[in-house]
C-alpha cells in the first residue's frame, strides 16, 4: 500500500484530500499543528478514521525526519495564510517548511516518490492585461496611495487607457504580497530542488477554494466565510473596492481530485498547474448568490473598504491540468449549496467573529475610504 503524508491534513483541503486518498487505497498520515487560527486546539471530527494523526509542526526537524522515513509521497499543505502582517512567519513556515522537507529527503537519502506543494493563484499578482493600442503588459501592484484615491482599475502604463484582463497561465508569475511571495518561493524550491536531486515534484496553484469544512474560525480572509457569517448576523454586506474585483472559485472536491491526479501521473512531475474554476465572479455576484442559497435578505452596504496588497482581477486558466485528465465536476452554485447545508450544522462563535472583524480593521488588513 502506498503511504502518503499530508501536512496540514486537518484543514479544509487536506481533510478532503485525505478522504479521496483513503478511498483510493492509500494509507494516510496527517501531520498538523492544529493552528489556533483554524482549530480549537483539537482534532476536528471530520478527519477520516482510517488516517494516522500526528500533532506537530512542519518546522520540527526531528519529527519531520521521523515521519518522512515512513511515507512514499508528501502532499504539503500546511501553511501560513491570509494577509496578516506576520511577514517573518510566512517565510519561516511556507519557505522554510518546504526547504526542510527537501533537505531531509536529501540528507537521509529517502526514497520519496513525489512531493506536491500547494501554491496559489496569487503568485500571478495583478497578472497580465491588454491595451487595445499597445498590446499586452504586466500590471504592477496597486500602491496604498492609489487605493486611498479609489484608483482601483488597471490602466495601460503607456497611454493610460483602460485595459482588459488576460486569464492567468502557468508560464507567468508576478507575486506581490508576502503570502504570494512565500508561496512562489515554495513552488520554486519544490520544482528546482526536485529537478536537481531527482525528487519528482509538482506545484499546484489553487484558485480560491470553496466548500464545506472551511474553518469558520479564521476571519482574516475568505469572502465566502465573511459573507456567510455577516448574512447570518443580519449585517449589511460590504464587498471590497467598487464591487468589481473578480475571482474564480474552485470546489474543494475538485481540488482533492487534482491532488490525487498529479500524485498518480508521472507526466505531472516538475510541472506547475493551475487548479481553477475558469469562470469569473465579482464579489457582489458571490454575495448575492450566497444570500439566495441561504434564503436570507441581501442588504448591501455603501461603505467602501479595501485591502492593501489585494489583487484586482484573479482568474486562472485550467487548460493545462485538464489536458492531464482533470475534469472539475462541481459548479460554484452546487458548491455553495453544499456549503450552506454544512453551515446549518455548525456551532458559530459570533462574538469571536465580531471581534476579529474589528481586529482586521485595527491591524489595517482592511481599510476604509469613508
Ligand atoms: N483555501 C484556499 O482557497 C486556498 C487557495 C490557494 C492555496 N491554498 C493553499 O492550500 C493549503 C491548504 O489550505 P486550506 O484552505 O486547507 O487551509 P486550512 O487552514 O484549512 O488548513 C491548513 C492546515 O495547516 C495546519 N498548519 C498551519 N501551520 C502549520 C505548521 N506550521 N505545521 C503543521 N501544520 C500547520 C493548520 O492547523 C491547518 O489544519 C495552504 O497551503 C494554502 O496556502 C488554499
Amino acid at each position: 500500500m502506498n503511504r502518503v503524508l499530508i501536512t496540514g491534513g486537518a484543514g479544509f483541503i487536506g481533510s478532503y484530500t485525505c478522504d479521496i486518498l483513503i478511498a483510493n487505497g492509500y494509507q494516510v498520515t496527517i501531520l498538523d499543528s492544529l493552528n489556533s487560527k483554524t482549530h480549537n486546539n483539537e482534532w476536528p471530527d471530520y478527519i477520516n478514521e482510517k488516517a494516522t494523526k500526528v500533532k506537530g509542526d512542519v518546522l520540527d526537524r526531528d519529527l519531520m525526519a521521523n515521519i518522512l522515513t515512513a511515507v512514499d509521497y508528501v502532499i504539503h499543505l500546511a501553511a501560513e495564510m491570509d494577509l496578516n502582517p506576520d511577514f517573518q512567519k510566512f517565510m519561516d513556515v511556507n519557505v522554510g517548511g518546504t526547504a526542510l522537507i527537501y533537505e531531509l529527503i536529501l540528507k537521509n537519502n529517502l526514497p520519496i516518490k513525489k512531493v506536491i506543494v500547494a501554491s496559489t493563484q496569487f503568485v500571478y499578482g495583478e497578472g497580465k492585461w491588454r491595451c487595445e493600442k499597445h498590446g499586452k503588459f504586466e500590471a504592477s501592484l496597486r500602491t496604498l496611495d492609489q487605493m486611498k484615491q479609489a484608483k482601483w482599475d488597471i490602466h495601460c502604463p503607456i497611454c493610460g487607457l483602460h485595459a482588459s484582463y488576460i486569464k492567468n497561465k502557468e508560464t507567468h508569475q508576478n507575486p506581490s504580497n508576502h503570502y504570494a511571495l512565500s508561496k512562489y518561493f515554495q513552488e520554486q524550491l519544490a520544482i528546482n530542488l526536485g529537478k536537481l536531486y531527482s525528487i519528482p515534484s509538482v506545484a499546484l496553484r489553487y484558485s480560491i477554494v470553496h466548500g464545506p469544512r472551511q474553518s469558520l474560525k479564521n476571519a482574516y480572509s475568505g469572502a465566502l466565510r465573511t459573507f456567510a457569517l455577516n448574512l447570518l448576523v443580519g449585517n449589511e454586506l460590504a464587498t471590497f473596492e467598487d464591487n468589481r474585483t473578480m475571482r474564480d472559485f474552485i470546489s474543494v472536491f475538485d481540488v482533492a481530485e487534482a491532488n490525487l491526479l498529479v500524485l498518480e501521473k508521472d507526466e505531472a512531475n516538475y510541472q506547475v498547474f493551475n487548479v481553477a474554476g475558469d469562470k469569473e465572479f465579482s464579489a457582489y455576484e458571490l454575495a448575492a448568490c450566497l444570500a439566495d442559497k441561504m434564503k436570507v435578505p441581501f442588504k448591501f452596504s455603501q461603505k467602501i473598504e479595501f485591502r492593501p496588497g489585494d489583487i484586482r482581477f484573479a482568474v486562472s486558466d485550467s487548460a493545462k491540468l485538464k489536458k492531464l485528465g482533470w475534469l472539475p465536476r462541481h459548479s460554484e452554485e452546487n458548491t455553495l449549496e453544499l456549503y450552506v447545508n454544512w453551515l446549518k450544522e455548525q456551532k458559530i462563535d459570533f462574538e469571536k467573529f465580531k471581534e476579529t472583524q474589528v481586529k482586521i480593521r485595527e491591524l489595517g488588513i482592511v481599510k476604509s475610504l469613508n
